[in-house]
């Protein structure tokens, strides 16, 4: 009985000793293992006189269970100090990110048409929409650009099915909304536009922002005063230098593209512009001789390019949050 006494005291020693799950299972096999102590004691009880045998049984099975006792004790306080410790190592790591979910944030290009249409509604401007896959006669015939027009060709298009194309420009926006009021109007049109280019300063897919005002007396002046002070404020410039080259389109007369000047005596073209052509009016059935006034169609990408000091347009396109997130 003695032996069992200090048998079962060492390998309680022994378990306490063990630091991992792995030491105390390797320390309970040597006591409760095939050829463990204890086993080895049970094994021996067949040589005892059949007297003695039933209380050394008892013992060994009452020392047994105190050892199955001690292991599990062991075992949970390993899994308790294992537990604490990482609570306070947790708990110490103040460099960890928190569990928030990501705040998103809008697009440079979405900040950047906000802008635009908060300081043209600022100047009496209203918004207005239209489809961006768009008939031919609004994209061009009622433009005054009738099929085989020359002028067709400036805008590579891409056609879809049944006659149709992606737009190419925001001006359907104009025709649409002729249609539908009449004068005085006075509208901006932000959307996306489709053509067939890409590099550096042309995507496939890029914005334009369409302005048009009909009134009695709208005049080219009227366009110059609009876009300049709308540049000086959007820029917070100004001494903003802002040039009026003269062009063509087909559906302005007189017709001119604006450039705004930007580093050292560089320009850059961001809209083409002029007074609504007379035959534009009348495929909507306002008369030219009661009714007047400008169009434009500027990029807002490439005000974004300007603001944001950015050299190649398809990165707003790419998705690269890397990039994004420096507008954030
Ligand atoms: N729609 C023309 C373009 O995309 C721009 C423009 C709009 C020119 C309105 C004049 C008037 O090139």
């Amino acid at each position: 009985m003695d032996d069992l006494t200090t048998l079962v005291a060492s390998a309680r020693r022994e378990f306490d000793a063990c630091a991992d799950p792995a030491a105390l299972e390797n320390a309970k096999a040597r006591y409760l293992g095939k050829s463990g102590a204890l086993t080895e004691l049970l094994k021996g009880l067949g040589k005892l006189p059949a007297a003695e045998r039933p209380a050394a049984g008892a013992a060994i099975n009452v020392a047994k269970q105190e050892l199955e006792d001690a292991l599990t004790a062991r075992r949970s306080a390993i899994a308790d100090a294992k537990l604490a410790r990482k609570l306070a190592a947790d708990a110490l790591d103040v460099s960890l990110p928190g569990r928030t979910r990501g705040i998103g944030a809008l697009h440079p290009l979405t900040r950047v048409q906000e802008r635009v249409e908060t300081l043209f509604r600022s100047m009496g401007f209203t918004v207005a929409d239209g489809p961006e896959i768009e008939d031919d006669f609004h994209n061009f015939t009622a433009l005054n650009t009738p099929e085989n027009h020359p002028a067709r060709s400036m805008q590579d298009t891409f056609y879809v099915e049944g006659g149709m194309v992606l737009r190419t420009h925001t001006s359907p926006i104009q025709v649409r909304y002729m249609e539908t009021h009449a004068p005085p109007i006075k509208i901006i049109a932000p959307g996306r536009v489709y053509r067939v280019d890409s590099d550096a300063t042309h995507s496939p897919m890029f914005h334009q922002v369409e302005g048009l005002w009909i009134d009695r007396d709208v005049t080219f002046a009227d366009l110059k005063a609009t876009i300049v002070q709308f540049l000086r404020r959007f820029f917070e410039r100004d001494d903003l230098e802002v040039r009026f080259r003269p062009s063509f389109f087909p559906f302005t007369e007189p017709s001119a593209e604006i450039d705004m000047a930007f580093g050292d005596g560089g320009w850059l073209e961001i809209a083409g512009s002029g007074q609504v052509h007379p035959n534009v009016l009348r495929a909507v059935n306002i008369d030219p001789e009661e009714f007047q006034g400008f169009a434009f169609g500027m990029g807002p990408d490439r005000l974004a390019m300007l603001r944001y000091g950015i050299n190649d347009l398809r990165l707003f396109y790419e998705n690269d949050l890397g990039f994004l997130r420096q507008f954030a």
